[in-house]
């Protein structure tokens, strides 16, 4: 088994990941898709938009198919080559760079950063770099959305770093194991998922996380000239509470 697949220019996304990532259902069934691109498409209020991490363009494209001024950045070359081929991907403006330091040209009414990939920037200050880089793509009174899943860690027991998030056995041996291990001094952390295929080579991808607290990102946000709209607790709308699982943040732009 190989644990890293970190690939130098694609980092945690490079062409065997990007290759498998579009596949039908999951996060991309219409039923996910459709609720986060129509929250989306209200908080842009016709302006144009920014997606840090534009992935593939799973939610980018269908958003410029409804007739929004889209761009997105991206850091792997392998996953920004699938935007184009979606409906409305081939007007997605995709610029390759770090979302963390890489400009464009424009002032958006919405920047947004979704499906927990604030947590792939591992450290406090380059999570402070986003939205600092957030702010400065805003006209003044735009809105910065983040989507990022609340640390589980009031599911770890006293003594123990490990929460399972899925076991599922398959059949002939093969089967499917994911965990997320926690540093909790650190605010480290790593999703951890093995499959065996049966008769075939095992594949264990480990992935290196920072978890930040909803707080912790108000006071980022603050940091740079913005300050709390909206949190949810999903994209429905409803109401962030104690065993909220997620949170959907929505920061405004002094
Ligand atoms: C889980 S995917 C999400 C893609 C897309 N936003 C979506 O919702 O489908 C995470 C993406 O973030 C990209 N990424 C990770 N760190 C990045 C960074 N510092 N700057 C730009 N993109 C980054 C990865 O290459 C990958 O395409």
């Amino acid at each position: 088994m190989n644990p890293q697949e970190f690939d130098p220019a694609d980092g945690w996304f490079a062409e065997s990941v990007a290759a498998g990532y579009d596949s039908p259902g999951g996060a991309n069934a219409p039923e996910v898709v459709t609720p986060v691109v129509d929250v989306l498409q209200d908080l842009a209020s016709g302006g144009p938009v920014l997606e840090f991490a534009v992935g593939t363009g799973r939610i980018a494209a269908p958003l410029a198919a409804r007739g929004l001024e889209v761009s997105g950045i991206e850091l792997s070359r392998a996953m920004a080559a699938r935007v184009a081929s979606k409906p409305g991907g081939d007007r997605v403006e995709v610029t390759i760079g770090d979302m963390t330091t890489t400009r464009v040209a424009g002032q958006f009414s919405l920047v947004y950063l979704v499906f927990n990939t604030i947590s792939n920037v591992t450290t406090q200050d380059g999570q402070v770099e986003v939205f600092c880089n957030a702010a400065a793509h805003l006209r003044p009174g735009g809105l910065f959305l983040v989507e990022v899943g609340v640390p589980s860690l009031r599911r770890l027991p006293p003594g123990q770093d490990t929460v399972p998030f899925e076991v599922a056995p398959g059949p002939d041996g093969g089967g499917y194991v994911g965990f997320d291990q926690y540093d909790v001094v650190t605010q480290q952390f790593t999703s951890n998922h093995v499959t065996v295929a049966p008769g075939g080579p095992g594949r264990f991808r480990r992935v290196p996380f920072r978890y930040a607290w909803p707080a912790e990102m108000d006071l980022m946000a603050r940091i740079a000239g913005m300050r709390l709209k909206y949190r949810w607790a999903d994209w429905d709308r409803s109401q962030f509470r104690a065993e909220s699982t997620k949170h959907v943040s929505v920061w405004q732009k002094h």
